[in-house]
């Protein structure tokens, strides 16, 4: 298992498994099979819709004493109903409370958008909350009293731009430590991984095989499909390995975590053993060669007609 450590020497797994688009009913057999065949770090989040049972499988699993709570790095999610500072703490209890854990090893501001209480997705522009009531800067400063308050290890962000990232860093008194965001050949976003790098903020990557089930409502005619990429096939063939086990060994040597999502226990191996992989400086020049600045998740959830949030200022660069 390749470790990646953080600035105060805590170090989690480089592969995580992502629970992203894992149905309810095939998460408890899923996560006690990730931990047996040796994953430690697992990526959650209450918009997800399946908490519970990965709670319920990671704690039973516990019981066995083949590893202990201090061994699996946890992260989840602050979702985007709770940026009020006074829903902040009860939103992580409630997280807590279905991973039935007592702290997070890390929590995330999950999108730079507030919505209304109650609210996964919004319908009508009124049912989102504008930046300028809610700026991100006061959810910040209550994510950080979790830290102070022993209910999370790290904090951190995810779907952040660098402009979003410095105006954080400037009024944190505890800095933002991930950005979790979407990262794969096609979308590599060389600037933020330069900002990242200075900074000394870990990159966890989304969506690393190109989200291949996403629901149809999330997907473009003719998009491209990172799986089915040919350098890719050919990277995969000269190193007798998967597609996937090169997608995710390209982000692994860059430094960057990976939380490839599978429920299949093949493939949830295949994916593990990515680490094992070496790539030489040809191999990653020929990946550097695919970026085209692609998005599998643009947020188009968040752009209503009538509210201020629109895709130019959400990721800060034109479209
Ligand atoms: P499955 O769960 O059946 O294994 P992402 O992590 O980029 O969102 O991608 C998740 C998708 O990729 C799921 O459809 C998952 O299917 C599939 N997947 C996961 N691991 C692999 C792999 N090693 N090879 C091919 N497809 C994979």
């Amino acid at each position: 298992m390749q470790m990646l450590r953080l600035q105060n020497s805590d170090e989690l797994s480089m592969i995580g498994l992502g629970t992203f688009k894992s149905e309810p009913g095939v998460m408890h057999a899923t996560v006690t099979e990730a931990l047996k065949l040796g994953y430690r770090h697992i990526d959650c989040a209450p918009v997800y819709g399946n908490q519970p049972e990965v709670g319920e499988a990671f704690n039973s699993f516990l019981k066995q004493n083949v590893m202990s709570r201090s061994q699996v790095w946890i992260t989840s999610k602050l979702w985007n109903d709770s940026h009020d500072p006074d829903d902040v703490r009860p939103a992580l209890e409630k997280t807590l409370t279905d991973l039935n854990l007592d702290f997070l090893d890390l929590y995330l501001m999950h999108w730079p958008v507030a919505v209304k209480k109650g609210l996964f997705l919004p319908r009508t522009a009124d049912d989102l909350i504008s930046l300028k009531s809610l700026p991100l800067e006061k959810t910040w400063h209550a994510m950080e009293k979790l830290v102070d308050q022993g209910l999370c290890r790290h904090i951190g962000v995810s779907n952040f731009s660098v402009n979003k990232l410095k105006s954080l860093c400037a009024i944190a008194e505890i800095k933002p430590e991930v950005n979790q965001i979407e990262l794969h050949p096609y979308l590599q976003q060389p600037e933020m991984f330069k900002f990242c790098n200075n900074e000394k903020i870990t990159i966890t990557a989304y969506s690393p095989l190109g989200s291949p089930d996403r629901p149809e409502r999330l997907r473009e005619e003719s998009e491209p499909v990172l799986l089915q990429e040919p350098a890719i096939l050919s990277l995969a063939e000269k190193h007798a390995v998967t597609p996937a086990q090169i997608l995710l060994s390209w982000l692994v040597s860059k430094g960057v975590i990976a939380i490839p999502k599978s429920t299949n226990p093949a493939r949830m191996k295949q994916n593990l053993a990515a680490t094992e992989v070496k790539l030489s400086n040809d191999d990653m020049g020929i990946i550097e060669q695919l970026d085209r600045n692609y998005r599998y998740y643009k947020g188009g959830a968040w752009i209503l007609d009538g509210s201020d949030y629109t895709l130019e200022n959400l990721w800060d660069e034109k479209y």
